[in-house]
C-alpha cells in the first residue's frame, strides 16, 4: 500500500514550507516543525488560544465542528479561523495541495 503523502503548508508571513501528515492535528504539526502555537489545554480543544487563520484555496480540510465552533465563540476566535488542535489532517488531498496558515503573533 501506497504510504499517504505529507500536505504542504507554508506558514508565516514568509510563506516557510512545513509538511503536515495525515492523520495528524495542525497543532502537533507545527509544534514539530518548531512552531509556537499559543496553547493553555495542551491541544485538548478547550482554550482556543491554538486558533490560526488557515487558508485552503481547494477547500479539502473538513469545516468546523460542534465542539470548534463552541470554543471559538466562547473564546471569540474569529470564525473564520480553525482551532489547530481540532483541525486533522485529512487522509485524501490532492498532492498539489498547499495550506497557507498565519497566527499575527508570528
Ligand atoms: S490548544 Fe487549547 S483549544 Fe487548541
Amino acid at each position: 500500500m501506497k504510504p499517504q503523502s505529507p500536505v504542504h503548508l507554508r506558514v508565516g508571513p514568509a510563506g516557510i514550507g512545513a509538511e503536515w501528515i495525515p492523520g495528524e492535528s495542525l497543532f502537533t504539526a507545527l509544534r514539530r516543525q518548531g512552531w509556537l502555537v499559543g496553547s493553555a489545554c495542551r491541544g485538548e480543544g478547550i482554550c482556543g488560544r491554538c486558533g490560526l487563520e488557515v487558508k485552503d484555496p481547494a477547500g479539502g480540510l473538513e469545516p468546523s465542528g460542534d465542539q470548534e465552533r463552541r470554543v471559538k465563540v466562547a473564546n471569540q476566535v474569529p470564525d473564520e479561523w480553525r482551532l489547530s488542535c481540532l483541525l486533522i489532517c485529512p487522509a485524501q488531498l490532492p498532492d498539489t495541495t498547499v495550506i497557507q496558515v498565519h497566527s499575527p503573533a508570528w
